[in-house]
């Protein structure tokens, strides 16, 4: 399975951050995996124009709706017409800070791949429940409710993503990344048959240059979802470099 590696800019870049994508660009070369590269969606119709397709964009998050009055929202459409080729759903930071379910994280999925773009889906649980002893089952119900039965390989990956680890510098151990990969494709294949067996299953939570080598080739590893370390082409590019060699 190729890998993807993906980079979350969440709200962070101006016009100025082009410079990053030409850099990643220009230092990508033949990527021995699948780049993806989401900015805010201010800037996708830019980035698709600086970058010429050298690697892939993709926005972070969408509306369940494809047109409509729905005052500040961005339809799975839009980010499709400005360039990019796949969208985060259901990220931990829009189901704490929005509020958002299971449900609606679904109907995202289906209204990305409406518009032919391939959606992430994000799953994760937080520190008191990992605490707890319920970390896979918590990742088990989020898959159940978030993932649509029509979800194939081809149109959906999946990041498991530890909300503890995310922005905090911590990650799991390798065994605790591998036992969640390792369930999270056993409930994938328990779902979805023969697709959730080929489906992606990236990494994400504190993923930078001086761990991703060890975490990318890790067992059931499809790739890694990279926030902060993704906004330096540098470090994006070191990560990169961890990518396992077919
Ligand atoms: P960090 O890599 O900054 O921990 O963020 C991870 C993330 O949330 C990617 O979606």
């Amino acid at each position: 399975m190729r890998q993807l590696v993906a980079g979350n800019w969440k709200m962070n870049g101006l016009a100025a951050s082009l410079s990053e994508l030409n850099a990643l660009k220009a230092g990508l070369g033949s990527a021995p995996c699948d780049v993806l590269v989401c900015p805010p969606a201010t800037l996708i119709a830019q980035a698709a124009w600086a970058v010429k397709g050298a690697f892939a964009l993709g926005g972070q998050d969408c509306s369940t709706q494809v047109s409509g009055a729905f005052t500040g929202d961005i339809s799975a459409q839009m980010l499709k017409d400005a360039g990019a080729s796949a969208v985060i759903v259901g990220h931990s930071e829009r189901r704490q800070g929005h509020g958002e379910s299971d449900a609606l994280v679904a109907a995202k999925a289906s209204a990305a791949w409406e518009a032919g773009l391939t959606a992430i889906i994000c799953v994760g649980e937080t520190e008191s429940q990992r605490d707890a002893g319920k970390a896979e089952a918590i990742c088990q119900g989020q898959i159940a409710g978030s993932v649509p039965k029509s979800a194939c390989a081809a149109n959906t990956a999946i990041a498991y993503e530890p909300v503890w680890a995310i922005g905090t510098g911590k990650t799991p151990t390798s065994a605790e990344i591998a036992a969640m990969h390792a369930h999270i494709r056993k409930c994938l294949v328990a779902a979805l048959g023969e697709e959730g067996r080929g489906m992606r299953i990236l990494y994400g939570g504190s993923v930078k240059p001086s761990n991703a080598a060890e975490i990318l080739n890790l067992p059931e590893i499809g790739g890694a979802l990279v926030g902060g370390a993704s906004l330096k082409a540098s470090d994006f590019l070191a990560i990169i470099a961890g990518v396992k060699p077919l």
